[in-house]
This record gives C-alpha cells, structure tokens and sequence, in this order.
C-alpha cells in the first residue's frame, strides 16, 4: 500500500486529511534494469580547498563514449547529490548546454570524447548525515559506499565506473597538519597564509565509493611489513594524540590479517602504504577506502583498562574485514550495489575464518552464529525480509543488513563445505584463485563469483544459486525410524514466503551428520550429505543401539532443524558430542523447547519442574566437566537469546496463530535463571573460586572472565545479595574492562545501593572518554532493572547524550530497543519512544534512523495488543512529511 496516501485521520479533520503527501515516493531501482554507464572515465583530477565550513572541489574528468555499449545520445549524466553547480567546462572551454535533474547534472556533449570541468562548493560542518565529505573532531573526513560521493562533487556514482585518480588538497597548516588519501602521496609544498598541500595519485582504477580523503591533526602508530614478495608496506594507524597509547593492537591485527591473506587465500598488498584512521563520529564499523581505511574509533581503539576481550575481538575483526576488502571488493569490486554480497558475504566469511584461526575454531563459530541467529534470523522472517541478492531498492544503505553481510557469509561457507568436506587439499581455494584470477580488476557479479567456484572446484551449483534469489530461512523437519542397514531419515524442507516471494523451490542444503549411540557412548563417524528435494529420505550407519542423530554439526547450513528427540538425548549430545558447536545446539535446544513451551502456557506444574530439572542436569555437566576450557565453558552457559526465542515462539506456524509473547520469555528464561543458579549453587561457587582470581595475562584469563561474569549474572536471578557482593568485589577489584564491565553489567540491573555508588565511580574514572561512556549508557539501557525507561529518558537529557553522534545514540537508544522486557511494556511506552527517535534523527542522520524501524517492524510476528501498539507506531511515523527516503523505505515496508 502506497503509505504516502494512507488516510492518517480517522475523524476526517479536513486539514489533515489535506496534508501534502511526500512530493512523490522515491523510486524503486530494480536488479534487471541494469544498463552499463555508456561513457568511461578513464582520469579523474580533483582539487579541494579544504575547509570545515566550506570547502571548494575542482573536478576535472576525462570521459570518453564506452565502447561496450551501443549509445549514441550525447547525454552525460552525473549523479549529485545536494550539490549547486557554479560553471561547467568542456575541453578548457565555458560550455552552457548543460541542465538540473533531480540533483543529478545532465550534460550534451558533442562529441565521443572530451575533458569535462565542474567546480562544487559543499559546507562539511553542516553534514550531519556523515555521507560524503563530513567534519568529525575538528577534522575532515569521507565516507562515499554507497552513494555518498554525489554528495562531493558530480560522477557517475556507481560502482562499475572505474577511474584513476589524481587528488590535490590545500588547507590550513594548523588544522589540518595531517593530508591524506588514497594511493601514494607524489607531492607536497607550503602556500599562502599558513596553508600547505599535497598531491596524491592512486594507481589502481576504482570506483566513486572507494575515494577517500582526510585532514586533521592526527598522529600515526606505524610499523612496516613485508610482504611475500618482499614489497615493504609502511602501515600507519593514525589517531588523535590522545588515544595513541590505544593504537597496538589495531596495527598487529593488520600485520596478522595481511600475513594470513597471504597464508590461506594467497593474496598479496599492492601499495606502498596502508592507512587506518580513527574517526568518532561515523555510521557504521569501517571503510575499505583502497590505501586509506576510515574507522569508527570503536574498531580501532584498544586497552585493557578500556576495552573488554569482546572489544579486543572486534578490532581484529573488522580491522581483517577491511584488510580483506582489498582483494574482495576492490581489486574485483560489484557490477551493482544489488551484487553487493559479492563483496560483503564473501569478506565476512574470510574474516570470520581468521578469527577462528587466531581465537579458537569453536567458540569463534558459536559466536557468529548466535550473531546470525538473533540479527538475521528474524530479519528473514519479517517484513524486511531480502535475498542475500535482493532485486530492489529505494535507498540501498537499507541493504547493508545482517542478510547480505552474515547470511551471505554462510551460503559461501557452504560452498567451501561442500567443495573441501574430507579432502585432503583446499579445494575451494582453486575456486577463489580462479574467481580473483579471471576477475581482477573488473566490477563482477554474484554470478561470476559461483561460475568461478564451480570452474575451480569442480562443483555443480544449479540448484545451489536459489541461496542467492530466495529469501526465508529454510526449514527441516526431520524424523528418524530404525531400519534394517541402519537410522532411515527422512527430511522435509520448506521455504517460507517472504515479501514478494512464494512457493518457492527447493534449496540444495549440505549437512554434516553423525550417528551416535547412547547406551555405549560410541560415537558415529561424519559424513556430509545435501537435501535437495522437498522430501528425502537418507539411510545413516549405526555405532550400536540407541542411535542419536547429531545434525547440522559446526553449523553446515543457515536453517531452522525440527525434529522430535528424546530429552535424554538431547541431555546426551550436550555432554558428549565430539562436535562442539553440536554440543553447543543441544544444550540451546533443551533451553529453547523449555522456555517456548512454558512461554506457551503448554505446561502444568510437573511439565515445568521437568524442564527446568533437564536443563539443570545438563548445566550442571557444563559447569563440572573438567576437559572443557573457560572459554568454552563460558560460551555453553549463555542462554538463548530472547530475539532466539521469539523466533522459535512464533515459529512456523503455517497459519501465522502462534505469536511470540515478549515479556512471557522474558519471565521464563529469568525464572530458568533462577532456577539455575538456586539448583546449582554449589557447583556454581565451587567453579567461582577457581577463576574468580585468574591474573589478566594468564592464559586462562580471557576464559575465567567470562564465566565468572556468567555466574555473577546467574546469581543475580537467584540471590541478588549474593550477586551484589560478587559484583562490586570484582568491579573494585578490576584491573581490566572486561571485569569492570561485566560487574556492572550485573549491578545495573539490581535495586541495590552498590549500582548507583559503582556506575558513578565508573563514569568518574572514564569521563571524557567516549567510547567507555557509551558502555555506561548502553549497560543503563539493557539492564534487568525495571525503571528502565525512566532511566533512558534521564540519560537523553544527560549532558554526554547527543543525537549527532551515531555511537552514542546507538548506545542509549540500540541497547533500549535489543532490552525486551523494556522495549515490550504492556503500554506502548517502549515503542513510543523508539518512534520519537526515529522521528528526532531522521532529519539529522535517516541512515542511522532508519536502523530503528526493524525492531518495530516485526509486530506481525508479535501478541495482537502490543503489535496493534507497535503498528500505531510505525503508522505515525508514516503519517510524518519529510521523511527520508531511508525512512521512508524501511517503514512502508515494515506496514505493506
Ligand atoms: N563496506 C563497508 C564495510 O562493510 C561498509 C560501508 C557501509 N556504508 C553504508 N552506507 N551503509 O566494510
Ligand atoms: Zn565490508
């Protein structure tokens, strides 16, 4: 429904009913219309004037007709984007056949090749927004993926456009001591009235969205590496002088991603130098600007005193993820911003295999897919739900999404199961050497990257690229019979219809398998095997009697597994499954089936004891099981999210009945904390005294943390007394953030003197330093403590909270929206003030507003009162004049 003439006034006010629509909906891109641009630019020259208030661009472009396309008009059109044109030149000369189109400007060249000139003035302090060129802490930074370069100067602003630029910048001395950008620097001087520039030249042909500039006064923590080949890469991350002593672990992780690119893909660094810098105000993690990476600060900055392991893990992380982009997204770059999981699912899956082999395979495996499960998961089954390679947009910075970045990441991960599965050699390694091999240096599709997998692997992915096309997290029902040559199982799977998608066909699924048996404890070689029909039935080997089937083992696939197993086999693979991520999903699995079916109200009195008694037994293992390492360990006691939950609560439920009830799963799973920490106290203390005290640096430290956190928040739900004096010792006690962090985490959500007394001690001792003070807004906006609101609504008038910083409204405001039992209240209190955020940043910032919707947008799926309350929500942002189109987009498709 079109929601710009949605009737938004019941009572027929006619002034209201008057009120002027958006002028006119803003327009829905498609996959199939895409056309090649049918001129190339082959140069392009830029000259900034910097300054924070105004700044001057001098674009000098060379454009000649692309001879890949059979074009004659004489029409160049390039994209801009709130930009006023003050002269065009055509080949050194004052050219005036030229006009407007919608912010784009629309030139009529006379002939098949020219030199086209266009001077742009843009003001960087006014860009809240933060796309294109944008002040941050007194310097000047960019940020051009996806459409952000159109706010610069005008280009043909999309990604298969590829050029080489020359960049000139000048500006103050004093302010902008510091000038970089992408590529070499070739030169630099002094000028007039305490100015200075300098020259760069970027070699390598890239597209608008890769351009990156920089001005500050910024200091570097540097290192070299060589590269294979012996090239000496001089890798700088630079930094405001303050936070250079937080700068080590950045610059190591780079050295170790770059070694490892080498190591496990075989690629090499092209430049001379890598650049990183650290920006505070940004709206997203990082940038792989080709030789000029821009950071938000909380990817780059890490100390113990400051950063937890969690903190340490996502630097390396993302500083890989960035690294990676050099041969995944810019040496082979995406067609379209539709490919775009080309570049994204392809280098989260490669960051995510060099955290598993830097941190540890299997807790590293358990963390991205409970990431999966509480991002993705119910993104697939909601109204924004998309294929990994969706086919239209209104504003693709909508796309950036948990779908195309973390599902994306797991359909190639399939590709390499299936490729590598009991070989001997990397074999999915000869697809991507033949992908980056035959690709290089081109804009390339989702297409050419599974052609390049099949040529080099020699897979067959027919059925495989539906994984690609059809959106749904996919379902199989599994059941199990005794058969005479062993476990006959039969699997049926179903695609749920998602938004502009139904009765879809059936998806090819490899799953890793094994056959144990419970009464020996024999345990069932692994085989892979692929579903690709509606309904199959495959015969597995026996390892004795009582067969348990362990399923989908590490993962293999992104689906939803049903089946009907016996509790005492689930009890059994959470003890003894020689897969740890198995054993991981079966200790989730007695969780989930207890909760939801209690949440359900589809349990009497015995029921219940049953449930919470089989989880206790298998907790107790966890916490007893003296093979098992902390960190494991740490990993195994967290229960099922409650996003999970709801997930599994509405469920499958073909008829759409069965809604999920927030706050009935959020009483649930507290009470099974209880229970837990009630039913286990003794074990619990017992493994409290052998990690409460691990020094930091000891191996074991990362591992103790985590649990012992873990049993703070456990007595929290049993004995908060208790807790309340565990967690202020460890917080007084601190040498590091992870404990003082996880201490207060704790207290916040206890009604005990020691929570306000602990979180002003902690933001004394942090004051000024902003990514520390997000921490103490987010763990006031996710805590258990039931004023939540109220707090929230004291900390938007707190002096440190501005709407303009993206980190600090996401930490105030995301952290209230991920907090169920606040987020949910009975009175639309929670939804209302998500809403008026929205409504508040939109004009500010729509990128980071529209990022707002989706947790309203999943009412469908939610108990009929509070989604009629989340529906008059969303409708009252609809009814709203001037919103963005990102806004705009996410809130009619979260009502259609
Ligand atoms: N390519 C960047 C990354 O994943 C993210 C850029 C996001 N840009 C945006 N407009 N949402 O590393
Ligand atoms: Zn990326």
């Amino acid at each position: 429904m079109d929601i710009a003439t949605t009737p938004q006034n019941p009572e027929g006010n006619p002034e209201l009913a008057d009120a002027a629509p958006m002028p006119h909906d803003p327009p829905v891109i498609r996959r199939e219309d895409y056309e090649p641009y049918p001129w190339i630019v082959p140069e392009t020259e830029l000259d900034f004037a910097l300054g924070i208030g105004s700044t001057r661009v001098a674009a000098r472009l060379k454009i000649k007709r692309n001879p890949g396309t059979e074009s004659t008009s004489p029409e160049l059109r390039l994209n801009g984007d709130g930009l006023t044109t003050e002269m065009v030149m055509v080949d050194g000369a004052r050219f005036g056949d030229w006009s407007m189109d919608e912010g784009d400007l629309v030139v009529n060249l006379p002939g098949e090749s020219h030199t086209v000139e266009i001077v742009t003035q843009i003001d960087p302090s006014a860009n809240t927004a933060l796309m294109g060129l944008f002040a941050s802490n007194g310097m000047l930074c960019t940020q051009c993926e996806a459409e952000g370069f159109r706010r610069i100067t005008f280009f043909p602003d999309r990604p298969d456009v590829l050029s080489t630029y020359r960049v000139k910048m000048s500006g103050s001395k004093d302010r902008f001591p510091i000038l970089l950008c992408n590529g070499n620097k070739v030169g630099e001087g002094e000028g007039d009235g305490g100015t200075h520039w300098a020259e760069w030249h970027d070699p390598w042909p890239k597209p608008s969205y890769l351009f990156a500039l920089v001005a500050g006064d910024l200091v570097a923590n540097s290192a070299p590496f060589t590269t294979r080949s012996g090239r000496v890469v001089e890798c700088n991350v630079w930094v405001r002088e303050e936070d250079l002593a937080r700068t080590d672990h950045a610059l190591q992780s780079l050295h170790r991603s770059m070694k490892w690119d080498e190591d496990v893909f075989g690629r090499e660094y092209d430049l001379d130098l890598y650049n990183i810098v650290a920006v505070s105000d940004f709206n997203m993690g990082a940038m792989e600007n080709k030789g000029l990476n821009v950071f938000n600060t909380k990817y780059v900055l890490a100390d113990p005193d400051t950063a937890t392991d969690a903190d340490f893990d996502a630097v390396e992380g993302v500083i890989a993820h960035e690294y990676f982009h050099n041969w995944s997204g810019n040496r082979i770059t995406c067609r379209d911003w539709f490919q775009l999981s080309l570049k994204e699912g392809f280098t989260v899956l490669r960051d995510q295999l060099f955290s598993q082999d830097v941190q540890g395979e299997a807790v590293k495996r358990i963390e991205d897919v409970r990431i999966l499960r509480a991002a993705q998961f119910p993104e697939d089954a909601g109204p924004l739900a998309h294929p990994i390679r969706p086919d239209s947009y209104r504003e693709i910075s909508n796309f950036y999404t948990a779908t195309v970045y973390n599902k994306g990441a797991e359909v190639i991960r399939m590709m390499r199961t299936l490729a590598n599965f009991g070989g001997q050699v990397d074999n999915f390694r000869k697809g991507t050497d033949l992908y980056f091999d035959r690709h290089d240096g081109e804009a390339a599709t989702c297409e050419d990257f599974i052609t390049a997998i099949e040529d080099g692997t020699g897979l067959e992915l027919a059925q495989f690229r539906r994984w690609y096309r059809q959106a749904g997290t996919p379902r199989i029902a599994v059941r199990q019979t005794l058969g005479d040559d062993g476990l006959d199982v039969t699997f049926r799977q179903t695609v749920p219809d998602t938004p502009g998608q139904r009765n879809k066909g059936a998806m090819h699924i490899p799953l890793r398998v094994a056959v144990h048996c419970r009464e020996t404890g024999a345990l069932g070689a692994e085989q892979l095997i692929e579903l690709r029909q509606d309904e199959q039935t495959i015969t597995l080997p026996l390892s004795g009697p009582f067969p348990v089937l362990s399923i989908n083992r590490g993962f293999t696939a992104p689906v939803i597994i049903e089946r009907e197993l016996d509790s005492a086999d689930l009890v059994f693979l959470a003890a003894k499954d020689d897969d740890p991520f198995a054993r991981y999903e079966a200790l989730q699995d007695l969780a989930v089936r207890h909760l939801v079916a209690a949440a359900s109200q589809q349990l009497d009195q015995a029921g219940r004891a049953e449930g919470k008694r089989l989880v206790c037994d298998a907790f107790r293992s966890i916490l007893t099981d003296p093979e098992l390492d902390h960190s494991m360990r740490g990993e195994l006691m967290m229960l099922p999210s409650e996003t999970y939950l709801f997930e599994a609560m509405a469920g499958s439920d073909p008829a759409g009945i069965r809604k999920a009830e927030p706050l009935e799963i959020h009483k649930e799973r507290e009470q099974l904390k209880t229970v837990i920490g009630v039913t286990l106290k003794r074990e619990l203390e017992g493994l409290y005294a052998q990690v409460a005290d691990v020094p930091y640096d000891d191996p074991a430290g990362r591992g103790a943390r985590k649990v012992k956190t873990q049993i703070a928040a456990l007595f929290a739900a049993s004995d908060p007394e208790r807790a309340a004096i565990m967690a202020s010792r460890q917080f007084d006690q601190a040498d590091n953030m992870t404990d003082r962090q996880g201490a207060l985490m704790v207290l916040c959500g206890l009604k005990h003197p020691a929570r306000d007394e602990r979180l002003q001690a902690f933001y004394d001792r942090y004051q000024g330093n902003a990514l520390v003070i997000d921490k103490w807004f987010t763990l006031q906006a996710l805590s258990l403590h039931p004023d939540v609101l109220s707090h929230v609504k004291a900390l938007a008038e707190h002096p440190d909270f501005t709407m303009k910083n993206p980190n600090r409204v996401r930490s105030l405001y995301m952290a209230f929206a991920g907090n169920a039992h606040a987020f949910h209240a009975q009175d639309g209190s929670g939804y209302r003030m998500i809403a008026d955020v929205i409504l508040a940043l939109d004009p500010i910032n729509p990128q980071t507003a529209a990022r707002f919707v989706s947790p309203l947008g999943r009412w469908r799926r939610i108990e009929s009162v509070k989604a009629g309350l989340m529906k008059a929500e969303l409708e009252r942002i609809a009814g709203t004049e001037g919103l963005s189109r990102d806004t705009f987009e996410q809130v009619s498709r979260s009502l259609d």
